[in-house]
C-alpha cells in the first residue's frame, strides 16, 4: 500500500496570508512524500528512512507530529485502534526550505492510512486533518500549504473569509526554485512578523494589503494566460517582503542572480530567511537562470511547471 503527495511553493502572498490577505501556491511534483504500509504482526511501526529511525506509535507523545496525524486519521476514518503494521516514510522534500515537508508527509499519511483501510477521503478532509497537525509545526499556519498539496491544484486560498479555489491555468509556465542551503523554521518568520506587527500595525497592514493586491492581480493574469506578465508582480511582492524583514543576504542575492540572468521575474517563497526563492523563466532563460543560481551559491535548483494538472 503506498501513498504519496508532492511539495508545493508559494507563488505570492506569503505572510500577509496570515493576516487575511489572499495568496497563491502551487504543487511541485518534482519533489514528493512517500508512504509505504505493509502488515506487521507487532502493532505500529513508524520507520522515518531519512531520519534513520524506527518509533513505535504507542511510544510516540501524543503532540508529536506523526503521532497526531496518525491518530487524527484514524479516529475520522472510525478505527479504535492503530493497525498492526509498518509504516515506512521517505520524503525527497527539503526540511524547512519552504517546499511544505511536513505538510506533505501529514498528506501521504493520511492518504496511505485510508487506502490500507479501503477508503477514499475527499481532498477538504484531507487537508483539515493535516492542517491540525501544521498547527504543531508553525503555530498559526494560515492553511496554504495543507490546502495546496492535499487538492493538488494551484489555489488561490484566502483564510478569512475562507476562500478555496482551484486556479485554471491556460498557458503553464516555469518556476526555477533556488535553495538558499539555510534551513528557517516558519514559526520563527511568522513569529517575528506578528511581533513587527503588533509594535506597527498601520504599516504591516499596509504591507499586508499590498500583498492581497499583488495576489488578485496575479490570479487574474494565470487565468487569462499572460503569465509572461507575473514578473514584475514577484519583484514586487519580494521588495515588501524585505520590509517585513523575512529576507535575507543569501536570498536577496539569489534573486538578483536570477534577474540578471533574465528571469522575468524572482522573489522569495514561503516563510523567509533561508529556504527557497523562485524565478519565472522561459525556455530562452532557463539555462542561464539556473547556472546564474547554481553561481550565486545555491546548492540545488529545481526547475517546476506550473499547470492546471
Ligand atoms: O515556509 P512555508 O512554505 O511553510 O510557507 C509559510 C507561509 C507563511 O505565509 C509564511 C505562513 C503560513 O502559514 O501561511
Amino acid at each position: 500500500m503506498i501513498a504519496t503527495a508532492p511539495g508545493k511553493i508559494i507563488l505570492v502572498g506569503e505572510h500577509a496570508v496570515v493576516y487575511g490577505r489572499p495568496a497563491i501556491a502551487v504543487p511541485v511534483s518534482q519533489v514528493s512524500a512517500r508512504v509505504a504500509i505493509e502488515d506487521h504482526a507487532n502493532g505500529l511501526l513508524i520507520r522515518s528512512r531519512d531520519l534513520n529511525r524506527i518509533d513505535r506509535y504507542s511510544d510516540l507523545d501524543p503532540t508529536h507530529p506523526l503521532a497526531a496525524i496518525i491518530r487524527l486519521t484514524l479516529s475520522t476514518l472510525g478505527e479504535a485502534a492503530a493497525p498492526k503494521a509498518i509504516l515506512t516514510l521517505d520524503s525527497s522534500i527539503p526540511i524547512a526550505s519552504g517546499l511544505g515537508s511536513g505538510a506533505a508527509v501529514s498528506t501521504a499519511i493520511v492518504r496511505a492510512l485510508a487506502k490500507y483501510y479501503g477508503r477514499n477521503l475527499d481532498p477538504a478532509v484531507v487537508s483539515s486533518l493535516v492542517h491540525e497537525v501544521e498547527k504543531i509545526h508553525h503555530g498559526t499556519p494560515s492553511g496554504i500549504d495543507n490546502t495546496v498539496i492535499a487538492f493538488e491544484r494551484p489555489v488561490f486560498f484566502c483564510r478569512q473569509p475562507p476562500i478555496i479555489e482551484t486556479l485554471s491555468v491556460p498557458r503553464p509556465f516555469r518556476l526555477a526554485i533556488g535553495n538558499t542551503g539555510i534551513a528557517s523554521p516558519t514559526k520563527n518568520t511568522v513569529g517575528d512578523v506578528r511581533r513587527a506587527w503588533e509594535a506597527d500595525r498601520e504599516k504591516h497592514e499596509s504591507l499586508f494589503d499590498a500583498c492581497g493586491i499583488i495576489a488578485r492581480h496575479a490570479r487574474t493574469l494565470i487565468e487569462s494566460g499572460e503569465t509572461h506578465h507575473l514578473g514584475p508582480l514577484m519583484i514586487d511582492n519580494h521588495r515588501l517582503l524585505r520590509e517585513m524583514g523575512v529576507s535575507c543576504a543569501e536570498l536577496d542575492a539569489l534573486v538578483e542572480a536570477a534577474l540578471n540572468a533574465g528571469a522575468l521575474g524572482a522573489k522569495l517563497s514561503g516563510g523567509g530567511r533561508g529556504g527557497n526563492m523562485i524565478a519565472l523563466i522561459t525556455d530562452e532563460t532557463e539555462a542561464r537562470v539556473k547556472e546564474s543560481l547554481l553561481n550565486a551559491g545555491a546548492p540545488g535548483v529545481i526547475v517546476s511547471e506550473v499547470s492546471s494538472q
